[in-house]
């Protein structure tokens, strides 16, 4: 609960959040810092938020650690970037495991330094047991060329003959995506005040509640995280369909 409002409904948990991070380098700037401190500091907001996304009851948390157009970043940062998420996948590999969270990747990750993808694989074979919520980091992630990766999939089913093209609709096509198997964001939260999805799960976005924040990633804690969560609560969430139609499903979700 935040200062000033109402619990949250347990009935009304999202199922899956997304976050796109953002805010790290102006967090750091503005306080006359080096922008890598930015990232330090927007770690341990990681670790609060994934907690706290735990004691919840999320089932599914999936962070936009690092894009694709990451990479034009200066080599100093991504060296940085990438020596963070190493010793996070360190650190955190007991309570991952003590919290059954099982870790999970998605992106082109063949592009990532060999070390990481050996200590991600390494994680995510330690925690693939966990059961009650699945962490997602999206690294090398763009949204585009996962919708293009789904379609050459889908294209060498066809050529093969395994498929024809009226075989395919929405739900093949998801099972394609580096998301095959979870169900779509519930709720995207983005920091630090702009409004785009800057190639963020494109595809799976179609239907999800958006939440813009102010405030910068590494100040995004529990409060901002619990208030995100009750506007979230306040949304009416309707796919399209009428008020009347809503009320008739009883409080199901008309997707269910
Ligand atoms: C955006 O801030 C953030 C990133 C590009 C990287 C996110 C990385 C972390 C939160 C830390 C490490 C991650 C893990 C999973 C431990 P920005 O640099 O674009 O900020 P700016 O827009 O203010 O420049």
């Amino acid at each position: 609960m935040t200062d000033n409002s109402k619990p949250l409904d347990p009935q009304k948990i999202p199922r899956h959040v997304a976050i796109i991070m953002d805010g790290n380098g102006r967090w750091a700037q503005r306080r006359g810092f080096h922008r890598v401190r930015g990232h330090v500091a927007g770690a341990e907001s990681v670790r609060v938020v994934t907690r706290l996304a735990r004691q919840l009851g999320i089932s599914y948390l999936t962070l936009f650690a690092f894009s694709e157009e990451n990479w034009q970043r200066p080599g100093m940062e991504i060296r940085v970037l990438m020596a963070l998420l190493r010793r996070y996948l360190h650190r955190e590999l007991s309570e991952m495991r003590d919290n059954q969270i099982a870790l999970k990747a998605i992106g082109d990750l063949s592009q990532l330094p060999e070390a990481v993808q050996r200590d991600l694989e390494q994680t995510i074979a330690a925690t693939a047991a966990g059961a009650r919520m699945d962490l997602t980091l999206a690294l090398s992630y763009g949204g585009r060329s996962e919708i293009v990766h789904a379609v050459q999939s889908l294209a060498r089913e066809v050529a093969a003959g395994l498929l024809t093209p009226e075989d395919i609709d929405a739900a093949r096509f998801a099972r394609h995506l580096y998301t095959a198997g979870m169900p779509d964001p519930d709720l995207i939260i983005r920091t630090s005040g702009e409004y785009r999805l800057s190639n963020f799960l494109l595809w799976q976005s179609a239907y999800t509640e958006l939440y813009v924040t102010e405030t910068l990633w590494p100040d995004f804690r529990e409060n901002e995280f619990l208030t995100a969560l009750e506007i979230y609560q306040q949304r009416q969430r309707r796919f399209g369909l009428t008020q009347e139609q809503i009320e008739a499903l009883n409080g199901k979700e008309p997707r269910d």
